[in-house]
């Protein structure tokens, strides 16, 4: 197992904004082929990255950025997109259902839903991530509304050196309420022993909790299938050494298992690009080497 001290947690803090800079992109395509709607994205953006945003309303800027983004990594576009799709639609279910009684995203960086969803305006939410990043969301969110929405809790800690559960619990989180917990593109960037203390916080979880993250499989950290994505690998694996973790896809269900957890769903972008680029009518390309989980808490572990 890998130390404590492997990881490259001030290059993976940069990546904080990516994801909702691409949301915030999108937003300058029309209506009929917009695969998110989200009119806050772009409202947390200033100085530089407010002007590319802005540029990219002229159609052969937005048009040059996607395919730059699919040239660097095929079905990089879709997957930020539609992963927030479909993250959206199991936390709305929850929140409208009643099913949830608190919303925790670990690792959020700029991710928006928790200020555009209305069905989570009078649920307790917190928002966790490397101090620098919630520094920064802070400032954006000031930007924004004024001030940092009142049922919110930003949450600055660093998954690697510090507990879940204590950081979140100084915040005010109670442990016994059921939680939806999002963990969204950020496992890869933890080593074994940080992805290990994630899990024995999500065991401690009550019944009915319910969780949605995404991960990298196992093969293409360990390079044995590249899944024709050499140069990339060879940057972020090789290179950069930012993802360090992958998930077995045949064990996933087993892991789960042991900590009272029931894996619902683990979904490819071929699946989600179906749903949600297809009726967009937009070609692009299919992300392989990441997937999306839905599970939800049966026990204890
Ligand atoms: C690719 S971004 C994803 C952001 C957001 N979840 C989204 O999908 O829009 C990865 C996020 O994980 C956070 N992260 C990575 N390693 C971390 C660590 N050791 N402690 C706390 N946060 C970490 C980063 O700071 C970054 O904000």
């Amino acid at each position: 197992m890998k130390s404590n001290t492997d990881v490259d947690t001030k290059s993976a803090a940069k990546t904080g904004k990516g994801p909702t800079l691409i949301v915030a992109v999108e937003q300058n395509f029309p209506q009929e082929e917009r695969i998110i709607n989200d009119t806050l994205a772009p409202k947390l953006f200033s100085g530089t990255d407010l002007f590319w945003i802005q540029l990219t309303k002229i159609s052969v800027f937005r048009n040059w950025i996607v395919g730059l983004t699919e040239k660097i990594l095929p079905g990089g576009w879709s997957c930020f997109l539609v992963r927030k799709c479909y993250i959206d639609e199991r936390l709305l279910e929850a929140a409208e259902n009643r099913e949830v009684e608190a919303v925790v995203n670990l690792g959020a960086g700029f991710d928006t839903r928790l200020y555009r969803l209305e069905a989570l305006s009078n649920i307790p939410c917190w928002e966790v991530d490397q101090p620098i990043n919630i520094a920064a969301k802070e400032r954006a969110l000031k930007r924004a509304f004024k001030t940092v929405p009142e049922n919110v809790t930003l949450t600055g800690m660093n998954f690697v050196e510090q507990e879940i559960g204590e950081s979140l619990k100084q915040s005010g989180y109670q442990a016994g309420v059921r939680t939806f917990f999002i963990w969204e593109a950020v496992s890869q960037y933890l080593n074994e022993a940080s992805v290990k203390k994630t899990f024995d916080f999500f065991a401690k979880a009550p019944a009915g909790s319910q969780l949605v993250f995404t991960y990298v499989p196992r093969d293409f950290i360990d390079g044995t299938n590249l899944y024709n994505q050499e140069m990339f690998y060879k940057r972020v694996v090789l290179k950069d050494k930012i993802w360090q973790f992958g998930f077995d896809p045949t064990t996933l269900g087993e892991l789960l298992g042991r900590i009272g957890w029931k894996l619902v769903k683990d979904l490819g972008y071929n699946e989600l690009c179906d749903r949600y680029v297809k009726p967009t009518g937009r070609n692009l390309d299919i992300l392989q080497i990441e997937r999306v989980v839905y599970a939800e808490k049966v026990g204890d572990a």
